[in-house]
């Protein structure tokens, strides 16, 4: 299956990443993919209709008045004749305008139009990705099927980091190849991710954690919503936002985490990538205060359930159950030793040692363990990680 008998429409709205478009436009062009693209008067500030409509060897949309272009090829067929309309970058007013539903120019009015599936890659600071408005409105355009990609953590061009880069145009390709040619074959299918650490109180004001950020397992619940899947993200305290379309549900500590588990069940894929505290204590009920002569405090642990070890030995039991294996030595022997300890069908195991940079940083080296032996994949960054991991899932659903 490839793109070449298909159509994207593509609308560029108004943004620095604007220029990314025109890679966009290339690398769909190369893959035989026809593209007709559509300007809004922002993204003309900072992409020229002549540098798309030479790339897309098309003619290029920008003014929804021109009688022209009306007679020649109105709104309607203009999203008629493509197979997928696209919106990269998609900016915070473009997305706002279409949660709410305006016609105001011919990018809004094609969007309302339009009965084809539609792909949002955003692009923006991440204030405005992060402000409870745009959250609204990436809910409201997921609950009516939109699909989203990205936007990509880093630095953005106000020098700010954090959320809010254009995805790379190779994985809009990839999210718009999803779309046209399919298939996602997870769809139908419930996978059940924990993602980040747990905080285990020890008195109303501390708590004990670990250097998790969430990110690897944020990025598997994204990638498995990317192949079909309905998600169901149960997350520890995390510095991240919820991923869109996603299914996240909050939690603190190690027991609250297994119990929204169990209740979220029935699944057919289970990941477990949260750092769970293996221990808790009995949190005082106040602050514990220093005492004259107190030069040492102990605290007794107990343990806390294995939610991996739980949901893979019980009822109804997720046809895949993936756990993870942090080690910071003999990474392969304690995985292999934890997959079978645990009961799941893979480990993916990684070294966090000191010098490894991987806990709470943005790549991942892994070992996959499963019953057939191990692979050892070369180090990436997370979502990549994610994406390829999703991938060796959806496979096992297709045999
Ligand atoms: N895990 C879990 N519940 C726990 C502890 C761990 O679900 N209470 C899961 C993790 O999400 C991960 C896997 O078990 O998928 C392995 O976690 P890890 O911390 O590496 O292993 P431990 O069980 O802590 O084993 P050890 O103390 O031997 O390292």
């Amino acid at each position: 299956m490839t793109l070449a008998s298909k159509r994207v429409l593509l609308i560029v709205s108004g943004g620095i990443a604007a220029y990314k478009a025109l890679e966009l436009v290339r690398l769909l062009r190369k893959s035989g993919c026809g593209v007709t693209c559509v300007l809004t008067e922002g993204g003309a500030h900072f992409v020229t209709p002549l540098s798309l409509q030479a790339l897309s060897e098309d003619r290029v949309y920008t003014e929804i008045f021109s009688l022209t272009d009306e007679s020649e090829m109105g709104h309607i067929q203009l999203s008629r004749a493509a197979d997928l309309v696209v919106v990269a970058p998609a900016s915070a007013d473009i997305l706002a305008k279409m949660a709410v539903g305006l016609a105001s120019d011919l990018a809004t009015t094609l969007l309302l139009a339009t009965d084809k599936a539609v792909l949002v890659a955003p692009a923006m600071n991440v204030r405005m990705w992060q402000h409870p408005a745009t959250v609204a409105n990436m809910a409201t355009l997921a609950s009516r099927g939109v699909t989203v990609v990205g936007p990509d953590e880093g630095t953005m061009a106000c020098n700010e980091y954090g959320f809010g880069r254009l995805a790379e145009p190779p994985a809009i390709l990839a999210a718009i190849a999803a779309l046209l040619i399919g298939p996602r074959p997870l769809a139908g299918r419930h996978a059940l991710v924990t993602s980040g650490p747990t905080h285990e109180p020890i008195d109303p004001v501390r708590y004990i954690a670990n250097r998790s950020s969430g990110r690897q397992g944020h990025a598997i619940a994204v990638a498995l919503q990317a192949l079909g899947a309905s998600v169901t993200l149960v997350s520890g305290p995390v510095s991240l936002p919820d991923p869109a379309g996603v299914r996240t549900i909050h939690v603190e500590t190690a027991a609250e985490m297994l119990a929204v588990c169990t209740a979220a069940l029935p699944a057919d894929i289970a990941v477990f990538a949260a750092a769970v505290a293996d221990w808790r204590t009995e949190a005082a009920a106040q602050k514990l205060k220093k005492m004259p002569g107190m030069d040492t405090l102990s605290l007794s642990f107990v343990q806390n359930p294995d939610i991996l070890a739980t949901i893979s030995q019980g009822q109804p039991r997720p046809q895949l159950v993936v756990g993870f294996a942090a080690e910071t030595q003999d990474v392969i022997a304690h995985a292999t030793e934890k997959r079978r300890r645990k009961g799941c069908d893979w480990i993916v195991a990684n070294d966090v040692g000191a010098g490894a940079d991987i806990m709470g940083g943005l790549e991942n080296e892994v070992h996959l363990v499963t019953e057939q032996g191990v692979e050892s994949w070369p180090r990436l960054p997370k979502d990549a990680v994610a994406t390829r991991l999703a991938a060796r899932m959806a496979a096992v659903f297709a045999s």
